[in-house]
């Protein structure tokens, strides 16, 4: 059935726009998404405009009883979506007037400049906190595989090139605090996507006396301590998305975090190193080569980060130019919005049920972090033991290495004559600084790669996020 527009009865316009520009400004085919929001927006104003006056009891209800009926039609599929009514605004306000003559009246002291603002703010609110939730999940998920390999010892490295030893544990526990950073942004961004806009018209308010604090009490833009957060500048609240830009930055770090991750998961698969195994549902053949096993989750994680990063450079860019207040510019912050909500919450879950499905090579791991190398700086630290300066400890040990390299043996297979051939400050029990076990139980600080330290991070963390 073709709906009438509350816009083509505007007086002022003989015809509202058709063919390629209709194409070119409607929004219905991506903000239609905001159609529960919207309803629930409306259901508030509906009522507020009840209490001050503007509507009648009776017509306050029957505002909301349609506007409810609406929402069950579009839950089970039973509403069409009319382009010629451009947004997810229009087209639920006509339905509402096409069943309720007393919907006419529902726009009364708003615009869908404030509305719209309503409407994306809590939409992301809901947003925040189901990836919230996922976040957590993936925490524990890097948790739970550190857990079950907490003796495993790998590399660390800088560079790309084997470094020093660290347990695999504390590999992952660097991602689980870089992941904490990133929910703390998300909670603290929260706090200023919480705030209600309605009532701000179209940029300057009403001559009625809305109840803004009503309104945002019913949708529930409370802060800690229940209070209702209204905006507090008309102009500000129509024209402001630093919201989405705030959201879009924090979905793009968490996305570079995570696509380091990814990086390292891809590495680690690798037959070179040969860490980890991720099971065959999270990865893909190819085409041609049979004995292929890709690591496609892990690259496309990597991969689709990106588009965080574009969508945020675009929102940016979007808004650096505009006069206040309003302007139709701000209709194209939803699909960077939408698109980088979407894309980080698919890595996230991703991510995480890759991580679940991804055993360690213990023997792979142990043979790669037997490599003495590793230990060259403990060797140093052995001379810094015997009083020798670090900087004199780091040259010595250095032509230890090479002496070891033009015999083409391990270092810790110089026996002690050799090394006291380069210094006389070697002793006997300079070759014990090899045994491994022992050169990470030696490290103690807080924070540091240490036996005891990185079982008490992973307790903690395993409390944390129970
Ligand atoms: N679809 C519009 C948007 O997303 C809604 C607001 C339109 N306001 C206006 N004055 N044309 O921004």
């Amino acid at each position: 059935m073709k709906k009438t527009s509350p816009v083509s009865r505007s007086g002022r316009f003989s015809s509202g726009p058709g063919g390629d520009a209709a194409k070119f400004t409607e929004s219905i085919s991506f903000d239609r998404r905001l159609w529960r929001h919207d309803l629930m927006g409306s259901i508030a104003h509906a009522t507020m405009l009840g209490g001050i006056g503007v509507l009648t009891k009776a017509e306050a209800k029957r505002i909301v009883r349609a506007l409810e009926a609406i929402g069950d039609d579009i839950e089970a599929g039973r509403f069409d979506w009319d382009e010629s009514l451009e947004d997810v605004h229009m087209n639920l306000e006509a339905e509402l007037t096409r069943r309720e003559p007393a919907g006419a009246k529902l726009h009364t002291g708003r615009s869908r400049n404030d509305q719209v603002a309503l409407d994306t703010r809590m939409w992301l609110r809901d947003e925040i906190v189901d990836l919230e939730e996922e976040l957590r999940s993936l925490q524990q998920a890097l948790v739970a595989l550190a857990q079950a390999n907490n003796d495993v010892i790998i590399p660390g490295y800088t560079h790309l090139q084997r470094a020093q030893p660290v347990y695999f544990a504390h590999h992952l526990l660097a991602y689980v605090e870089m992941v904490e950073r990133d929910r703390e942004r998300l909670l603290d961004a929260f706090s200023r996507v919480n705030v209600c806009p309605l009532g701000s018209g179209a940029l300057a308010g009403s001559t009625l006396p809305l109840d803004r604090k009503q309104v945002a009490v019913i949708l529930g833009f409370e802060d800690r301590q229940g209070r209702p957060v209204v905006s507090q500048n008309s102009m500000d609240a129509v024209s402001d998305r630093d919201f989405a830009v705030e959201f879009c930055f924090v979905a793009s770090l968490l996305g570079v975090h995570l696509s380091r991750l990814a990086e390292d998961v891809i590495l680690w698969s690798s037959s070179e190193f040969d860490f980890i195994r991720i099971a065959d549902a999270y990865t893909t053949g190819s085409s041609l080569m049979p004995q292929k096993k890709n690591p496609d989750i892990a690259e496309l994680a990597r991969g689709k980060s990106a588009r965080l990063v574009g969508n945020l450079v675009s929102l940016l860019t979007l808004l650096k130019g505009l006069p206040m207040t309003y302007n139709r510019d701000l209709q194209e912050d939803k699909e960077p919005l939408f698109g980088s909500a979407d894309t980080i919450r698919a890595i996230v879950r991703l991510t995480d049920a890759m991580l679940r499905h991804t055993s360690v090579n213990a023997a792979a791991c142990t043979a790669a972090a037997a490599d003495s190398a590793l230990l060259a700086t403990d060797l140093a630290d052995y001379l810094v033991g015997r009083k020798v300066p670090f900087r004199e400890a780091h040259h010595l040990v250095g032509e230890v290495v090479a002496l070891a390299e033009k015999m083409t043996k391990p270092l810790d297979q110089l026996t002690l004559k050799e090394l006291q051939g380069v210094s006389r400050k070697f002793r006997a029990d300079a070759l014990e600084v090899f045994n491994l076990k022992q050169a990470l139980a030696k490290r103690t600080a807080i924070g540091s790669p240490g036996t005891k330290e990185v079982k008490k991070q992973l307790r903690r963390w395993a409390k944390r996020l129970d």
